[in-house]
């Protein structure tokens, strides 16, 4: 293997740049040339790239969003797209390729690498964490750090004022982030996409839990059955008659700021380890990080099976409610 493509696709996720830096340096140690495709798919099929050097991921590990840039590609989906990638990636005589993002990048990459007969191997890296075959994602930690940083600022002003808050986190299909900082935040309640939400119900709890009024917190994943934090905000004031509630929905600070050191740390392993997969043959595979122990789980796998938060936290947090 001479030549090996990277791409950082779909969403940004703190720690991605940790992640291309052990590529390119595991690369040049080897003495393979790390080809780094700008904006996803997208550099790909109109031929920008940059042959790296060790000067360009200097300084880089401690760095959120992503050096080469990402983005959520249409063209790439449909086969001319795909056409276009192959052309170039024959042009600069890849023989393997490394895309860091989430299911929807893996499928592409799958794809690309049938159709282009190179090994691809695919690294997990989302703020989502929904992702089969890994306990975690490159980015979940920061971004759960960044949500509960917020939230504790925000119960400043709740206490101060006895409100309520609904804070809606990111999570279009999952609530990980939703269900991790809420524990980790002491929330009153959650509402994750995974279980149905009844309004009635959140109402009765917050005024079981409210007789002080003051504090309490709800986080609700965006992806929620019952709507965002602006849509339950409405349906929930007229059934909270004495209370006053406010929503706030911290989007997409959610995905930026410098990685966490356990972030730094999966994405550094993970770069590292899918170069040696590719140079051990591997083929179709994404990393995953099972009880702190790398390996890999075929591509068809991770964007076919569900990952589910643990839905066992659901009764932490109730069993922690405050008893008024
Ligand atoms: O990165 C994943 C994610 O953060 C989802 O939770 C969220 O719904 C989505 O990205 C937002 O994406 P965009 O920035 O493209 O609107």
């Amino acid at each position: 293997m001479k030549k090996i493509a990277l791409i950082t696709s779909g969403g940004d996720a703190p720690g991605m740049n940790a992640c291309v830096r052990a590529i390119v340096k595991s690369c040049l140690v080897k003495g393979i040339v790390p080809v780094g495709y700008y904006d996803g798919y997208d550099g790909m099929m109109n031929n920008r790239f940059k042959e790296m050097k060790t000067e360009d991921v200097v300084n880089i590990i401690q760095r959120g969003g992503t050096v080469l840039g990402t983005a959520r590609s249409e063209e790439f989906k449909t086969v001319e797209g795909r056409k276009k990638a192959i052309e170039s990636l024959r042009q600069n005589e890849i023989d393997g390729f490394i895309c860091i993002g989430g299911d929807g990048s893996f499928t592409g990459a799958s794809i690309l690498g049938d159709e282009m007969s190179i090994p691809v191997i695919g690294i997990p890296g989302t703020i989502d964490n929904d992702i089969y075959g890994t306990d975690r994602t490159i980015g979940f930690d920061t971004a759960m750090n960044t949500v509960v940083t917020a939230v504790d600022k925000i119960k400043d002003t709740a206490g101060s004022h006895h409100r309520i808050f609904l804070v809606e986190v990111m999570g279009r299909d999952a609530g990980f982030i939703a269900l991790e900082t809420a524990i980790a935040s002491g929330a009153a309640s959650v509402l994750i996409p995974e279980e149905r939400s009844n309004i009635e119900l959140l109402a009765e709890d917050l005024r079981s839990q409210g007789k002080r009024r003051g504090n309490l917190i709800v986080i609700v994943a965006e992806g929620d059955d019952a709507g965002g934090a602006k849509e339950i905000h409405s349906k929930l004031v007229p059934l909270m008659e004495g209370y006053t509630l406010r929503y706030s929905i911290l989007g997409h600070i959610q995905r930026g700021g410098s990685p966490s050191a356990f972030d730094r740390i999966l994405a550094t392993r993970m770069g590292v380890y899918a170069v040696e997969s590719l140079l051990n043959g591997e083929n179709n595979m994404v990393v995953g990080s099972l009880g702190d122990k790398l390996h890999l789980t075929p591509i068809k796998d991770a964007v076919s099976k569900e990952s589910i938060p643990d839905l066992e936290h659901l009764k932490i947090i109730k069993a922690l409610k405050t008893v008024c």
